[in-house]
């Protein structure tokens, strides 16, 4: 298989993955639920995509598979393929395939690296037909009421170096997502990381500045992610700036000028 697939069971009420909206993003996401009209999450890497994802599962109480597209990634890889089991020919269901069945949150991440045939499944399913065709057995499947499409998509962020056709895009809703405002991102920081507030703060202006340096030329600027894993190295004892050279500067930038000014700027903000 040449996709990264993973399965999350539904969760309960009770165990939802910490998720801090940033805007109106649950409710249009519940509300694309109800309609049955697929999602797509645009945004830099580390701002909360897959996180919010997986929010949304637990709360619609769906399955969550989730598909790692790559530029491997073929229509067989999606729907399923027959498999030689004992001598026999088994038809083994694709995660595609797994989702229409049992009605659960299908991710597709990184839609836009998949192959051609791939993205064709995919049409089928996002316009009023929902259903796929499983030219190898012959069926049409079609999707129950809860079936839910969500992908996401990196365009301007240089991450993805294919674009999707407008007659692929424009199945979907898109919601742009991008990183939190500074207390929600003090918040998110604190909360995944085991840090005081007052070390978050600092963490989180040391991004926000980071941010703000253009002219660094970086590809994408400092996630989240990373911010939370400067403050999962504190907790865990070590010192801020070594924390944050080896959290931060150190996955951004090869670059010795770009290193420089952000070690720089650690340097002056802890
Ligand atoms: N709004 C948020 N609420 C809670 N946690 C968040 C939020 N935004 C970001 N995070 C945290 O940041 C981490 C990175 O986010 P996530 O993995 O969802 O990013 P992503 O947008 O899917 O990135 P990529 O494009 O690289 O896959 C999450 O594991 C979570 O800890
Ligand atoms: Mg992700």
């Amino acid at each position: 298989m040449s996709s990264t697939v993973t399965v999350n069971p539904a969760a309960t009420e009770t165990a939802l993955p910490f998720y801090l909206p940033t805007g109106r993003e649950v409710e249009l996401c519940e509300k694309a639920h109800r309609s049955q009209l697929p999602l797509m999450l645009k945004g830099p890497t580390g701002c909360g995509k897959t996180r919010f994802v997986e929010h949304m599962a637990a709360r619609l109480g769906r399955e969550l598979i989730t598909v790692s597209c790559n530029e491997d990634t073929s229509a067989t890889d999606l729907l399923g393929r027959h498999l030689l089991v004992g001598g026999d020919t088994v038809w083994n269901d694709g995660p595609v395939t797994r989702a229409v069945r049992s009605g659960a949150l299908l991710y597709l991440d990184e839609i836009a690296e998949a192959r051609a045939d791939a993205i064709v499944v995919i049409h089928s399913l996002t316009d009023h037909r929902r259903e796929i065709f499983l030219d190898r057995t012959g069926e049409h499947l079609r999707a129950g009421d809860d079936f839910m499409l969500v992908v996401s998509y990196n365009p301007g962020y240089q991450r993805s170096l294919r674009e999707l056709k407008p007659s692929t895009r424009q199945r979907f809703l898109a919601i742009a997502f991008d990183y939190p405002g500074e207390d929600d991102e003090v918040r998110i920081v604190a909360t995944e990381s085991g840090t005081d507030e007052a070390t978050a703060r600092k963490l989180v202006r040391i991004g926000r500045k980071i941010r703000q340096l253009t002219e660094l030329s970086l590809m994408e600027s400092v996630s989240t992610r990373l911010l939370i894993a400067a403050g999962k190295l504190i907790a865990a004892g070590i010192p801020p700036r070594l924390a944050c050279t080896t959290a931060i500067a150190g996955p951004l930038s090869d670059e010795e000028e770009a290193l420089a000014a952000i070690t720089q700027l650690i340097e002056i903000s802890i």
